[in-house]
């Protein structure tokens, strides 16, 4: 591994005068470079890897996707007041929440959604298990471009629906591309639905209209329908633009769909458990909603509307932070990590490092089968974690092509991330 290090030189100055400027002081009224401490607070991100690592190597969770910062202040007020009235029994109705999330849809993307059209979930899963439910029967087929967000994995199984894994190819540019032949050729009579994720996790592709259009194309006329998982979708970077499936220029390829969204990625309430989902076709939408039970928890209705209605200020100042954290973390990377590449993603804030040099390097196969870990990035994952303390999630999560690759959450201050980026530096320079 040291002849690795030799190959990249000690730092040019793009990240170093990132590291300098980049991050200080407040983003408008917003203090983005003071994050919460969440040792001791039962999270995933930290806690949870603390028990399975053990607390004298792990230092900085950069796995799950939540977000460090103080929530929008106006979620907070919300909460509070809730929690005054000291009586949590079951909800009403949604009104107020829906209104919210046709008025964040208009307002951000000019999206015209049907208030009664917006059904409500305890989160995204769950509204995808219940359509995949719903327009297939066990044993059929979902299509995912992968490598792909993990979880989705799950739904499948949930709905007892067999893995069609797409994988896609990266281009001299470093960017992901669809195989089109291969994706065509896999939506096989037995394939119910396609999973699409847009902005992509973990790749940070953000689909093109015409990317989409093709997707709908080619899902409508083999009969599947076409589930946009678009949870990630305020995350969009300078340059990019996302398109939401639902305003795709074509109204048969739109109701061959649903949409599914949470303010929960974009404000930092996971925890609080709300999404929805919603389609132009009352039919479809009436056999999913059949199939699906929209439980209410209170804390998230009641956040969520705050969030929307009231927190757009707070992510109109994050967003800019985040866009500067993914070039941070690209330039640092690329010129000062041996061995390590990535391309800056479109969207989400999340990085997708190309890790498989080192991999190689450190023979993480074999000790991985050594040690009974299941792939040469869950091998990695510990290797970095004892070595310098930094927990990233592995590639091999992620479906096929995942190998290779470990994804970093850039939800968190400039200085934890340049914190955590020394510490893999100099752990990999050291190896
Ligand atoms: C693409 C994608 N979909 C869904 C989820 C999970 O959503 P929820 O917590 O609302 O079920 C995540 C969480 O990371 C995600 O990245």
């Amino acid at each position: 591994m040291t002849a690795l290090a030799g190959a990249v030189g000690a730092g040019s100055g793009a990240a170093q005068a990132a590291a300098s400027s980049a991050g200080k002081g407040m983003q408008g009224a917003f203090d983005f470079d003071s994050t919460v401490d969440r040792v001791g607070s039962n999270c995933y991100k930290f806690c949870a890897q603390i028990a399975k690592f053990g607390g004298e190597y792990f230092d900085i969770g950069m796995g799950v996707a939540d977000m460090d910062f103080h929530v929008a202040p106006a979620i907070t007020k919300a909460l509070k007041e809730r929690a005054s009235h000291e009586n949590w029994g079951y909800l009403g109705n949604t009104d107020g929440l829906r209104e919210a999330i046709v008025q964040w849809n208009k307002v951000r993307y000019d999206v015209d959604v049907d208030p009664d059209t917006v059904t409500m979930c305890s989160g995204v899963h769950n509204g995808l298990i219940s359509t995949l439910n719903a327009v297939s029967r066990p044993g059929m087929k979902t299509i995912m471009n992968t490598p792909t967000y993990n979880g989705f994995y799950t739904d499948l199984r949930l709905s007892r629906t067999l893995v069609n894994d797409s994988e896609m190819y990266i281009d001299d540019d470093g960017k992901y591309q669809v195989d089109w032949d291969d994706f065509e050729a896999r939506l096989t009579p037995d394939t119910g639905a396609f999973l699409l994720c847009n902005p992509q996790n973990p790749t940070g592709n953000v689909w093109t209209e015409d990317e989409l259009l093709r997707f709908g194309e080619l899902c409508l006329k083999n009969n599947v329908v076409v589930l946009a998982d678009e949870i990630h979708c305020d995350f969009v970077m300078d340059g990019q633009k996302y398109t939401p499936f639902a305003s795709l220029p074509d109204k048969d390829i739109v109701n061959n769909s649903l949409t599914y969204k949470s303010a929960s990625k974009t404000f930092s309430i996971a925890g609080l458990k709300h999404a929805y989902f919603y389609s132009t076709n009352k039919t479809l939408l009436d056999r999913v909603r059949w199939m699906h039970r929209a439980d209410l928890n209170t804390l998230g209705v009641f956040g969520t509307e705050a969030a929307l209605r009231d927190g757009g200020d707070w992510f109109d100042a994050l967003l800019p932070y985040i866009d500067a954290n993914q070039q941070f973390v690209s330039d640092y990377v690329n010129e000062r990590i041996p061995g390590v590449k990535v391309r800056k993603a479109e969207g989400t804030y999340l990085a997708w490092l190309d890790v498989s040099e080192p991999v190689k390097g450190l023979e993480c196969a074999k000790h991985a089968e050594k040690e009974g870990l299941k792939t040469a990035e869950h091998y990695f994952e510990k290797w970095l974690v004892d070595n310098s303390g930094v927990q990233l999630n592995p590639g091999s999560n992620y479906g096929t092509g995942g190998a290779g690759h470990m994804r970093m959450n850039l939800g968190t201050s400039r200085a934890n991330i340049e914190r955590a980026l020394g510490k893999i530096e100099s752990a990999i320079k050291s190896a």
